[in-house]
């Protein structure tokens, strides 16, 4: 019998983070994968910005309040913001079509594979769900795509385009954009500013051009701030705007990642358990922006711990466990399959149909 974590398949009692706390990467290893090394490996992640300690909601000396509709009439009507969130660019996929495809892709860290053999696609315009209990494999696949990792065997193929070798900014200019696990913000730069530096990794001035102040970097930098006010909005918070973000609330850090990865108008946007700490309100609020980006005209992954909101989500979902896929289909197909459940209640192999 193989001895499985029994995380709770159907309620919300799965561990999260509460807000202030810094929740850490879980490197416990299933025994399936040996030993893990005595000290956690360093963060996956590139190390640029400022972690956050999320302060208590609205903490009245620091308080910025912006009326958007003051600043642009538009931006109080909800049509008008999706209509300039919305992506224009070029895409090779058309709706429906394959846009990510994951082919057999291991990942190794010190010859234990995080990911074993793992292949799905996603389609343009769906909502596609990844879950799996702790240490399956999630974000590393998150980190297989968006190359910060580079998988020791398989293909990534992005809207047509072989991943390969190209760079993490590279993969984000051709439009993938991420959120992460644990909150990275700039947090003494401004909500707005946030947002403004995402709009830059689709600008065209040089370094030059921007020195120098050319036309095109001013029309730029605007640009970003009327992008930028927009995806505020968008996401519900442009009234935080002039606040530093280490001073919002939790949540809505949470939705200033969102606007911030929307910013560079990606083909396809990764979230990496975006309601980990939140209350149930909040994720079903949070479950309503998710739909609203896809209806913008996004398409989303997402890893997700609670299940009422991955089920009431997303189009389809794909399970890891210990690495592998143990599942790939509709909620209602994942819900029934037997190694779903097994995974997530811990039942013996022996006893899987
Ligand atoms: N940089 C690394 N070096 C060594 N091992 C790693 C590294 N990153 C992840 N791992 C291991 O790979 C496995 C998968 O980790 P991963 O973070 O992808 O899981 P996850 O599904 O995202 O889990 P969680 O739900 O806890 O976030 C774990 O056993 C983890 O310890
Ligand atoms: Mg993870």
């Amino acid at each position: 019998m193989r001895h499985r974590r029994s995380d709770d398949w159907t309620s919300d009692s799965v561990q999260q983070p509460r807000p202030g706390e810094v929740r850490q990467q879980t490197y416990a290893a299933p025994e399936v994968h040996g030993e893990r090394p005595a000290d956690p490996p360093p963060s996956p992640e590139p190390v640029r910005t400022q972690a956050i300690t999320p302060e208590p909601v609205d903490t009245p000396d620091t308080t910025v309040i912006v009326d958007p509709a003051a600043i642009d009439p538009a931006l109080a009507d909800p049509e008008a913001v999706a209509g300039i969130v919305a992506p224009q660019r070029e895409m090779a996929s058309a709706e429906g079509e394959t846009l990510l495809e994951v082919d057999g892709i291991t990942v190794e860290f010190g010859g234990l594979a995080a990911l074993d053999d793992v292949s799905f696609d996603i389609k343009r315009g769906e909502i596609l769900g990844l879950i799996g209990p702790n240490g399956a494999g999630k974000t590393t696949c998150f980190n297989a795509i968006t190359g910060v990792y580079r998988p020791s065997r398989g293909t990534v193929v992005f809207d047509g385009k072989l991943l390969g070798k190209v760079k993490q900014h590279q993969i984000t200019r051709l439009g993938i954009a991420r959120t992460f696990q644990n909150v990275r913000l700039w947090g003494e730069m401004t909500a707005l500013e946030n947002v403004a530096v995402g709009t830059d990794a689709r600008h065209k001035t040089s370094v030059v051009g921007a020195v120098f102040r050319t036309p095109r970097h001013y029309r730029e930098e605007h640009d970003a701030v009327d992008r930028g006010m927009a995806l505020l909005e968008f996401v519900g918070i442009a009234s935080r705007a002039a606040e530093k973000a280490s001073n919002l609330s939790y949540g809505d850090q949470r939705r200033l990642e969102i606007a911030r990865a929307l910013a560079t108008e990606p083909k396809l946007l990764c979230l990496d358990e975006p309601a980990a700490g939140f209350n149930p309100r909040e994720k079903a609020a949070l479950m309503d922006l998710i739909r609203k980006i896809r209806d913008d005209g996004y398409t989303v992954l997402l890893i997700e711990h609670d299940m009422r909101l991955v089920m009431g989500v997303t189009d389809r979902i794909v399970v890891l466990e210990f690495g592998r896929k143990i599942a790939d289909g509709t909620p209602a197909e994942v819900r029934e399959n037997p190694a779903v459940i097994a995974a997530y209640l811990g039942v013996p192999d022996d006893d899987i149909a």
